[in-house]
C-alpha cells in the first residue's frame, strides 16, 4: 500500500543537498508519497542552494504530494490538521535548523514545521528529525558570495551582465539568487566563492537536541542518510 510521508525542511544550509538526495531516491525507489512543508527560511535558502525546480520531482503537487508554504498559510498553520486525520505514516524534518529544534524542544508551535510535528505528535504520527547542530563542529555548505579582495570590479562584469536574477551588484543578493552559478563560471579571477565552511556547534543548540532526544514520539537521526534505515518502520 502507497504510504504518505510528510516532509518538514527549514531553513538549513547544511544537509540540505543530501535531504533532497535522500528524498529523491525514496521516491524512485519505494511506492510513497510525500508532502513537503517549508518554512519561510526554508523557500529562501532551498532557492538560494538553486534546489527549487528539485522540489517539484519529489511533490508533484497531486492531493497529498503538496507543496504548503509557511509565507502562504496564515498563522494557525490548518494545513497542520491533516496530522489529526490519520493522513500521513510520518513527518520526517530534514534538514532542521537549530531554531526549529529548540521551538520542538520547548514546546513551541509558532511556525509551520513545528507546528507540524505538534500536530503529528498529538495525532500519533511518528515524527523523525535530522538536526543541523548536534555536537561539535559541523561543516557547512555556503551559498554563492563575492570574495571583495579578490574581485577586480570590472565593467563589462560577465558574472554581473549575466545573472538571470539580476542579482549581482558589488555583492549578491541571495533573496534574487537562484544558486544557478553561472556567475561562479564566468568570473575570470575565480572571485565568486561558495562552499564549505566550518561552524561550531553552540551548547544550547547541542542541549536542545538533547531534551528533543526524551520527547514522546520523536526519533533523532544523525544525517539524512539515517532516513533509509527507518523506512521500514514507517
Ligand atoms: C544560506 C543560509 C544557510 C543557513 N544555514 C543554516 C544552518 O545550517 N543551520 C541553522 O540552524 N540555520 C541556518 N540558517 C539560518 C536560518 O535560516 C534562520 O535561523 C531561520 O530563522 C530559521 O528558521 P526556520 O527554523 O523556521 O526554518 C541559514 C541561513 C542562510 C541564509
Amino acid at each position: 500500500m502507497t504510504k504518505t510521508i510528510a516532509w518538514g525542511i527549514t531553513g538549513a544550509g547544511h544537509f540540505l543537498t543530501s535531504s533532497f538526495g535522500i528524498f529523491k531516491q525514496i521516491k524512485s525507489e519505494h511506492d510513497i508519497r510525500v508532502n513537503t512543508f517549508l518554512s519561510s527560511a526554508a523557500e529562501e535558502v532551498v532557492r538560494m542552494y538553486g534546489l527549487e525546480n528539485e522540489l517539484e520531482t519529489i511533490s508533484c503537487g497531486e492531493y497529498l504530494e503538496e507543496i504548503f508554504l509557511e509565507t502562504q498559510q496564515g498563522k494557525s498553520w490548518p494545513k497542520t490538521g491533516r496530522f489529526l486525520l490519520d493522513k500521513y505514516d510520518a513527518l520526517i524534518v530534514t534538514p532542521a535548523t537549530s531554531n526549529t529544534v529548540s521551538k520542538i524542544a520547548h514546546g513551541t508551535a509558532d511556525s509551520l514545521v513545528s507546528n507540524a510535528v505538534a500536530q503529528a505528535v498529538k495525532g500519533s504520527v511518528p515524527v523523525y528529525v535530522v538536526p543541523v547542530d548536534i555536537a561539535g563542529v559541523v561543516i557547512s555548505e555556503l551559498p554563492y558570495g563575492i570574495a571583495r579582495e579578490i574581485c577586480q570590479k570590472c565593467d563589462p562584469c560577465p558574472p554581473r551582465d549575466n545573472c538571470p536574477n539580476d542579482a549581482i551588484t558589488d555583492q549578491i543578493d541571495l533573496l534574487k539568487c537562484s544558486g544557478c552559478g553561472i556567475c561562479k563560471e564566468l568570473c575570470n579571477f575565480n572571485a565568486i566563492k561558495g562552499g564549505p565552511v566550518e561552524l561550531k556547534v553552540r551548547d544550547i543548540d547541542a542541549r536542545n537536541v538533547d531534551i528533543m532526544k526524551e520527547l514522546e514520539g520523536i526519533t533523532v537521526l544523525e544525517k539524512p542518510e539515517d532516513i533509509l534505515e527507518i523506512l521500514h518502520e514507517i
